[in-house]
Protein backbone atom coordinates (compact mmCIF):
# COMPACT_ATOMS: atom_id res chain seq x y z
CA UNK A 1 0.00 0.00 0.00
CA UNK A 2 1.16 3.24 -0.67
CA UNK A 3 2.07 5.55 1.61
CA UNK A 4 -0.26 8.70 2.31
CA UNK A 5 2.32 11.21 1.00
CA UNK A 6 2.69 9.64 -2.42
CA UNK A 7 -1.27 9.05 -3.39
CA UNK A 8 -2.10 11.71 -6.21
CA UNK A 9 -5.09 13.94 -5.35
CA UNK A 10 -7.19 15.67 -7.42
CA UNK A 11 -7.33 19.07 -6.32
CA UNK A 12 -9.67 21.25 -7.58
CA UNK A 13 -10.02 24.08 -4.68
CA UNK A 14 -6.03 23.75 -5.11
CA UNK A 15 -5.30 27.28 -3.88
CA UNK A 16 -9.10 28.47 -3.05
CA UNK A 17 -9.47 30.55 -0.05
CA UNK A 18 -12.27 29.10 2.57
CA UNK A 19 -13.37 30.70 6.11
CA UNK A 20 -15.43 28.20 7.72
CA UNK A 21 -17.37 29.26 10.53
CA UNK A 22 -18.09 26.42 12.81
CA UNK A 23 -20.79 26.50 15.78
CA UNK A 24 -22.64 24.76 18.32
CA UNK A 25 -24.74 22.50 16.82
CA UNK A 26 -24.39 18.71 18.10
CA UNK A 27 -23.63 18.15 14.16
CA UNK A 28 -19.94 20.25 14.68
CA UNK A 29 -18.40 16.98 14.67
CA UNK A 30 -19.23 16.66 11.22
CA UNK A 31 -17.05 19.55 10.62
CA UNK A 32 -14.00 18.42 11.10
CA UNK A 33 -14.54 15.98 8.23
CA UNK A 34 -15.83 19.04 5.85
CA UNK A 35 -12.53 20.49 6.86
CA UNK A 36 -10.49 17.42 6.61
CA UNK A 37 -12.19 16.58 2.67
CA UNK A 38 -11.95 20.81 1.50
CA UNK A 39 -8.40 20.21 2.53
CA UNK A 40 -7.56 17.21 0.63
CA UNK A 41 -9.70 19.20 -2.14
CA UNK A 42 -6.79 21.60 -2.25
CA UNK A 43 -8.43 24.22 -0.65
CA UNK A 44 -6.98 26.75 2.20
CA UNK A 45 -9.26 26.36 4.76
CA UNK A 46 -9.22 29.02 7.89
CA UNK A 47 -11.88 27.93 10.80
CA UNK A 48 -13.69 30.33 13.48
CA UNK A 49 -15.20 28.62 16.24
CA UNK A 50 -18.08 30.35 18.09
CA UNK A 51 -17.12 30.63 21.71
CA UNK A 52 -20.08 27.98 22.42
CA UNK A 53 -18.30 25.87 19.74
CA UNK A 54 -15.13 25.14 21.93
CA UNK A 55 -17.43 23.82 24.36
CA UNK A 56 -18.66 20.99 22.35
CA UNK A 57 -15.59 20.23 20.75
CA UNK A 58 -11.49 21.06 20.20
CA UNK A 59 -9.91 23.69 18.23
CA UNK A 60 -7.10 21.28 17.92
CA UNK A 61 -9.09 19.12 15.60
CA UNK A 62 -9.71 22.35 13.36
CA UNK A 63 -5.96 23.19 13.64
CA UNK A 64 -4.55 20.00 12.53
CA UNK A 65 -6.99 18.89 10.20
CA UNK A 66 -6.89 22.87 8.54
CA UNK A 67 -2.93 23.15 8.79
CA UNK A 68 -4.01 26.52 9.73
CA UNK A 69 -4.23 28.80 12.89
CA UNK A 70 -8.38 28.21 14.09
CA UNK A 71 -9.18 32.22 15.15
CA UNK A 72 -12.01 32.18 18.11
CA UNK A 73 -11.66 35.46 19.87
CA UNK A 74 -11.99 38.91 18.51
CA UNK A 75 -9.93 39.93 21.81
CA UNK A 76 -7.42 38.41 21.69
CA UNK A 77 -3.79 40.24 21.20
CA UNK A 78 -2.91 40.19 17.80
CA UNK A 79 0.36 41.33 15.90
CA UNK A 80 -1.12 43.32 13.07
CA UNK A 81 -2.44 46.84 12.78
CA UNK A 82 -5.53 45.24 10.99
CA UNK A 83 -8.53 43.40 12.98
CA UNK A 84 -8.38 40.00 12.44
CA UNK A 85 -12.61 39.94 11.59
CA UNK A 86 -11.33 42.14 8.54
CA UNK A 87 -8.68 40.52 7.31
CA UNK A 88 -10.34 37.24 7.09
CA UNK A 89 -13.64 38.91 5.64
CA UNK A 90 -10.99 40.44 3.25
CA UNK A 91 -9.07 37.60 2.33
CA UNK A 92 -12.15 34.79 1.95
CA UNK A 93 -13.53 33.79 -1.37
CA UNK A 94 -16.31 31.86 0.09
CA UNK A 95 -17.83 31.87 3.89
CA UNK A 96 -19.28 28.72 4.61
CA UNK A 97 -20.81 28.32 7.72
CA UNK A 98 -21.29 24.26 8.93
CA UNK A 99 -23.14 23.57 11.34
CA UNK A 100 -24.73 26.72 11.17
CA UNK A 101 -26.82 27.29 14.14
CA UNK A 102 -30.38 28.98 14.54
CA UNK A 103 -28.77 31.87 16.69
CA UNK A 104 -26.18 32.56 14.09
CA UNK A 105 -28.58 32.56 11.03
CA UNK A 106 -30.51 35.21 13.16
CA UNK A 107 -27.34 37.05 13.80
CA UNK A 108 -26.83 36.67 10.17
CA UNK A 109 -30.30 37.76 9.27
CA UNK A 110 -30.29 40.83 11.57
CA UNK A 111 -27.05 42.50 11.28
CA UNK A 112 -25.66 41.55 14.60
CA UNK A 113 -21.79 41.03 15.19
CA UNK A 114 -21.35 39.92 18.82
CA UNK A 115 -18.36 37.66 17.73
CA UNK A 116 -15.85 36.75 15.21
CA UNK A 117 -17.91 34.74 12.75
CA UNK A 118 -20.77 37.35 12.99
CA UNK A 119 -18.66 40.16 12.53
CA UNK A 120 -16.65 38.86 9.62
CA UNK A 121 -20.20 37.74 7.97
CA UNK A 122 -21.01 41.36 7.67
CA UNK A 123 -17.44 42.80 6.26
CA UNK A 124 -17.13 40.27 3.42
CA UNK A 125 -17.91 40.52 0.06
CA UNK A 126 -17.53 36.68 -0.53
CA UNK A 127 -19.82 34.71 -1.29
CA UNK A 128 -22.02 32.37 1.49
CA UNK A 129 -22.47 29.07 2.22
CA UNK A 130 -24.76 28.29 5.29
CA UNK A 131 -25.16 24.52 5.75
CA UNK A 132 -28.09 24.98 8.79
CA UNK A 133 -28.40 22.30 11.68
CA UNK A 134 -30.94 22.25 14.12
CA UNK A 135 -33.97 20.81 15.73
CA UNK A 136 -36.87 20.06 13.53
CA UNK A 137 -38.94 22.68 15.07
CA UNK A 138 -36.24 25.09 15.95
CA UNK A 139 -36.07 24.95 11.98
CA UNK A 140 -39.55 25.27 11.05
CA UNK A 141 -40.18 27.87 13.54
CA UNK A 142 -41.20 31.47 12.00
CA UNK A 143 -38.18 33.09 13.28
CA UNK A 144 -35.40 30.97 11.68
CA UNK A 145 -37.84 30.58 8.27
CA UNK A 146 -37.67 34.14 7.77
CA UNK A 147 -34.52 34.55 8.48
CA UNK A 148 -33.52 32.51 5.77
CA UNK A 149 -35.86 33.71 3.90
CA UNK A 150 -34.17 36.99 3.98
CA UNK A 151 -30.82 35.90 3.91
CA UNK A 152 -31.49 33.59 0.50
CA UNK A 153 -33.15 37.37 -0.93
CA UNK A 154 -29.55 38.69 -0.27
CA UNK A 155 -28.02 36.26 -2.23
CA UNK A 156 -26.35 33.86 0.62
CA UNK A 157 -26.76 30.21 -0.84
CA UNK A 158 -28.00 26.97 1.53
CA UNK A 159 -26.99 23.55 1.88
CA UNK A 160 -29.54 21.32 3.53
CA UNK A 161 -30.87 20.56 6.02
CA UNK A 162 -31.98 16.97 5.19
CA UNK A 163 -34.40 15.10 7.25
CA UNK A 164 -34.09 11.88 9.20
CA UNK A 165 -33.16 11.40 12.99
CA UNK A 166 -31.65 14.01 14.77
CA UNK A 167 -29.46 13.88 17.91
CA UNK A 168 -32.64 14.55 20.01
CA UNK A 169 -34.33 11.55 19.00
CA UNK A 170 -37.32 12.67 17.14
CA UNK A 171 -37.26 12.26 12.78
CA UNK A 172 -37.61 15.61 11.69
CA UNK A 173 -36.13 18.17 8.77
CA UNK A 174 -32.78 19.66 10.44
CA UNK A 175 -30.13 17.28 10.12
CA UNK A 176 -26.69 19.10 8.88
CA UNK A 177 -26.45 18.17 4.93
CA UNK A 178 -24.10 15.37 3.89
CA UNK A 179 -20.66 15.78 4.00
CA UNK A 180 -20.61 14.59 -0.32
CA UNK A 181 -23.75 17.34 -0.30
CA UNK A 182 -21.85 20.50 1.15
CA UNK A 183 -18.34 19.82 -0.72
CA UNK A 184 -20.34 19.84 -3.84
CA UNK A 185 -22.61 22.83 -3.22
CA UNK A 186 -19.03 24.32 -2.61
CA UNK A 187 -17.73 23.46 -5.27
CA UNK A 188 -20.45 24.53 -7.76
CA UNK A 189 -19.90 28.16 -6.23
CA UNK A 190 -16.38 28.06 -6.75
CA UNK A 191 -16.48 26.73 -10.14
C1 LIG B 1 -25.59 19.81 23.24
C2 LIG B 1 -26.16 20.99 22.51
C3 LIG B 1 -26.51 20.85 21.19
C4 LIG B 1 -27.04 21.93 20.46
N1 LIG B 1 -27.36 21.75 19.16
C5 LIG B 1 -27.85 22.80 18.47
C6 LIG B 1 -28.15 22.64 17.09
O1 LIG B 1 -27.97 21.57 16.49
N2 LIG B 1 -28.59 23.73 16.42
C7 LIG B 1 -28.81 24.94 17.02
O2 LIG B 1 -29.24 25.88 16.34
N3 LIG B 1 -28.55 25.09 18.34
C8 LIG B 1 -28.07 24.07 19.07
N4 LIG B 1 -27.79 24.23 20.38
C9 LIG B 1 -28.03 25.54 21.00
C10 LIG B 1 -26.88 26.49 20.67
O3 LIG B 1 -25.66 25.96 21.13
C11 LIG B 1 -27.16 27.86 21.32
O4 LIG B 1 -28.27 28.47 20.67
C12 LIG B 1 -25.96 28.76 21.27
O5 LIG B 1 -26.28 29.98 21.92
C13 LIG B 1 -25.52 29.07 19.84
O6 LIG B 1 -24.28 29.73 19.87
P1 LIG B 1 -23.40 29.96 18.57
O7 LIG B 1 -24.35 30.25 17.44
O8 LIG B 1 -22.58 31.16 18.92
O9 LIG B 1 -22.55 28.75 18.36
C14 LIG B 1 -27.24 23.18 21.11
C15 LIG B 1 -26.88 23.31 22.45
C16 LIG B 1 -26.36 22.22 23.14
C17 LIG B 1 -26.01 22.39 24.60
Amino acid sequence: MKSDSSVRRETPLKGRRIVMGVCSSIAVYKAADIVSALRKLGADVTVIMTANARKLISERIFQTLSRNKVYCDMWCEIDSWKPEHISLAESAELLLVAPATANMIGNFACGLAPDMLSSVYMATKAKVLIAPAMNGVMYESAAVSENIEKLAARGVKFVGPDSGELACGSVQKGRLACVGEIISAVQEILK
